[in-house]
């Protein structure tokens, strides 16, 4: 007797087609119905369900075991396809079963932990735990499947235009850029340590160098940072690098390579070029560098208006050099109330900011949390300002120019969630450029690169670097859809000269430098084209293509909040002989 059916079908692709057909399936079983002389199952794999029925006629052992069966077990079975009595037209298959002739039971079942449905609803960390149960939901696999088709579609796209896929250590020098490194020991030299890769960036730099001109890869990259619903410690980039390119080459190639992933697997037609917002615009108007212009709810700058107010709190504010900006949610008088309100205002606390004041435009003039503090004139030219009718709702922050930039942007896709504007069917994409090349610690004063310190700085700005660092644009940019950062990247500096001064601007000595970063300084002594790329979030793009509300629900295995590996219970500890061997002894 053969160990394992070969089968003729997958379960979820029978058709009418089929009627009259002897079929070999193999499968899970779903649930099983008694009903005295017939035996219904569903019998699922990752295609789908179909019905499979143990009549009256079936051989005696054969409706015994039928009825022993359980869900989740997994069987195979033989038998004849034919038209259903009683059709389901939720099922893609509902039309037609499998009379079973024949049947073999693989493996028994205990009690599944949680249900092998979509629209179970189990917490998630028990979905985690047993994610071997958790991924038989078709929408799981689905998810798997779709991730597949990115990543194929992704390889052929570049290959045809003429990239390489070439792979990169994954035990690399500890050189952070920007998160913590996972770090691992050396045991032949004790005392040292690799890095794991936060990303292949310096690695894609020397290929350019090394005359590969175009590559790309679908690269695991890690990152010990505080996780979020889009963030996990251990997650892929496509990431890809163009020798002889400026900004305009970079981003054709991915403007067609979104445009031909949302065609062939959405079937979606996005109209390309993408616009381009710049960095001070994006903030200006949407209070972020990744701008979610589905709806509006735009920023207005009323420091003007503010600077000589009678309130206190908005004139200080712009006296001390920050800013008074607002966002007019039309139509939010009524809809959101004075507890709405404040408890808003306590969640742009966690962004620095002290407090929310708030206009509600009437019929019959306004009321506001400011009022007593101002006349007439000066609430009028508030209300034109931000072009208040009644019935609208302006809630105004004042302080800091980067707390208030929060703090709004957070405000308007807060409200815009709750107001159902957060349409996901609309997929806006658009890149932010002319970023600031550094970014200044408000503390401490040095400068750190806003992306990384290897991205060019803009070659009218040059000059600048030694007058005025902080107002030097990169030439980087961002690729964002519906307000989710989906990749970003840049030009180079392949100038070695120009690399040190970088280096020296964010405070590396001549020897850190050497020490860190010396072999891509010595691949710049002997000749490098000038070259750019971008990396996207692979596991970010899949969870936008498919509209999924984590990153977890599009990999196999995610790490919790905890960073912990929930099936595996990884990391683990180690036996005191294998700290020993790594020369590594523990603090405690
Ligand atoms: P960057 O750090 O912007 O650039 O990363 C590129 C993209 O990777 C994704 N990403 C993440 N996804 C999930 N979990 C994380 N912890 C995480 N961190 C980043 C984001 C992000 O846009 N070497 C440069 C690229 C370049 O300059 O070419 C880099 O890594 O979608």
């Amino acid at each position: 007797m053969d160990t394992v059916y070969k089968r003729t079908h997958m379960c979820g692709e029978l058709t009418a087609k089929n009627i009259g057909e002897a079929v070999v399936l193999n499968g899970w079983i779903q649930k099983r119905r008694n009903l005295g002389g017939l035996i219904f199952c569903d019998l699922r794999d990752r295609t789908g369900l179909v019905q499979i029925v143990f009549g009256e006629d079936a051989p005696k052992p054969l409706f015994e075991a039928a009825d022993g069966l359980r869900s989740e077990y997994v069987v195979g079975v033989k038998g004849l396809v034919r038209e259903r009595e009683s059709k389901n037209a939720a099922l893609a298959t509902g039309g037609l079963e499998v009379s079973v002739r024949d049947m073999r039971v693989y493996s028994e079942a205990e009690t599944p932990p949680i249900y092998v449905r979509d629209d179970d609803n189990a917490d998630e960390n028990l979905r985690l735990r047993y994610r071997c149960l958790d991924l038989r939901k078709h929408k799981m696999q689905r998810n798997l499947r779709f991730r597949h088709a990115v990543a194929k579609l992704t390889r052929d796209y570049f290959d045809a235009q003429g990239f390489t896929e070439i792979e990169t250590p994954m035990l690399v020098k500890p050189t952070p850029e920007g998160a913590r490194d996972y770090l691992v020991p050396s045991r032949v030299n004790p005392g040292l340590f690799y890095a794991l890769p936060q990303s292949p960036q310096l690695y894609k730099q020397l290929l350019m160098a090394s005359g590969a001109d175009r590559y790309v890869q679908i690269v695991k990259c890690f990152r010990d940072e505080d996780l979020r619903a889009d963030r996990q410690p251990e997650f892929t980039q496509v990431d890809l690098e163009m020798s002889f390119a400026d900004e305009d080459d970079v981003i054709a190639v991915q403007e067609g390579y979104l445009a031909r992933v949302f065609k062939e697997l959405l079937d979606v037609d996005l109209k390309i070029p993408f616009p381009r917002y710049g960095y001070r615009e994006a903030l200006e108007r949407f209070g972020s560098d990744k701008p979610d212009t589905r709806f509006g709810f735009e920023l207005v700058c009323a420091s003007d208006a503010a600077k000589d107010c009678g309130f206190r709190v908005f004139s200080d504010a712009v006296a001390a050099g920050g800013d008074v900006r607002g966002i007019n949610i039309e139509g939010g008088a009524a809809r959101l109330s004075r507890k709405d309100v404040d408890k808003l205002q306590e969640d742009i606390k966690a962004f620095g900011a002290k407090g929310l004041a708030w206009m509600r435009v009437g019929a019959d003039g306004t009321s506001s949390s400011f009022g007593k503090f101002m006349n007439e004139a000066e609430m009028t030219r508030f209300t034109e300002l931000f072009s208040g009718k009644p019935g609208d709702l302006i809630l105004i922050v004042a302080g800091e120019s980067g707390v208030v930039f929060d703090s709004l942007g957070f405000l308007r896709r807060e409200i815009a969630g709750r107001f159902g504007l957060l349409d996901d069917a609309r997929r806006e994409l658009l890149w932010v450029v002319d970023f600031p090349l550094l970014a200044r610690d408000a503390e401490s004063g040095r400068f750190s690169a806003m992306h990384h310190p290897f991205t060019a700085p803009n070659a009218e700005d040059i000059g600048l670097l030694d007058t005025d660092p902080g107002a030097v644009r990169a030439r980087a940019y961002d690729i964002v859809m519906n307000g989710v950062e989906l990749g970003g990247g840049s030009i180079r500096i392949h100038d070695r000269a120009l690399q040190m001064k970088m280096f020296e601007i964010l405070g590396l000595s001549r020897e850190e430098a050497e020490s860190k970063f010396g072999f891509l300084l010595d691949a710049f002594r002997y000749g490098v084209p000038p070259h750019g790329g971008l990396a996207y979030g692979l596991d970010r793009l899949v969870m936008l293509l498919l509209g999924a509300q984590s990153i977890r629900e599009v990999m196999a295995f995610p790490k919790n909040q905890a960073a912990v590996c929930p099936v595996s219970g990884a990391p683990g500890e180690v036996s005191r002989e294998q700290l020993a061997e790594l020369a590594l002894t523990l603090g405690k």
